[in-house]
């Protein structure tokens, strides 16, 4: 099931961040995410479960670029991992952003996060090495591919 975010979600994705990625993550996850973009962003809950968090999405649609749709964040809760719901998360985001006239997607990936190497290669984005782009010692590839999203 998913819908769009609003400012109730924060606490209970803040709550599970760190722990579902692994590392202390949650002060990325911006609650003006919630509160003033909840609207681009993607809640996903199991079928039935509406009360249940299962995976979120914060993304935007550019303001400097308006082709460009920007996923800052998402995460999959690790029980309910390797389903699809990662992937439903990016399409419901992706079908919202064409929608409003985005061409293209990108997303950001740590090259030690080998699992989400593997997602956004999985999902046809192609991705650059930027040294120390999100700081000293922060290296990033960046994810990009075009909308709608769909075969590669
Ligand atoms: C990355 C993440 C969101 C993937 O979510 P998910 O629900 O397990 O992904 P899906 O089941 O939708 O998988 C989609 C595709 O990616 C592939 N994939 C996902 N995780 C993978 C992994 N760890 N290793 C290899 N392939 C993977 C799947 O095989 C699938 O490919 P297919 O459709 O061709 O079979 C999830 O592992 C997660 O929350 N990780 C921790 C947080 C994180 O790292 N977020 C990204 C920050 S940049």
């Amino acid at each position: 099931m998913l819908r769009s975010l609003t400012g109730e979600d924060f606490a209970a994705a803040r709550a599970v961040a760190d722990d579902w990625f692994g590392r202390p993550v949650g002060l990325t996850m911006h609650r003006l995410f919630f509160e003033q973009l909840g609207a681009s962003g993607v809640h996903a809950a199991p079928r039935g479960e509406p009360g249940r968090l299962a995976g979120v999405l914060l993304g935007l649609c550019s303001e400097n670029d308006p082709g460009l749709a920007y996923i800052h964040f998402h995460m999959v809760d690790p029980a309910m991992r390797g389903r699809g719901v990662g992937r439903a998360l990016y399409a419901a985001f992706g079908e919202r952003m064409h929608a409003r006239g985005c061409t293209r997607v990108r997303a950001l990936a740590a090259p030690t996060n080998g699992g989400s190497l593997r997602f956004h290669e999985a999902l046809g984005f192609t991705g650059t090495f930027r040294s120390q782009y999100v700081g000293p010692g922060q290296d990033r590839i960046v994810f990009e591919r075009p909308l709608p999203l769909g075969p590669a």
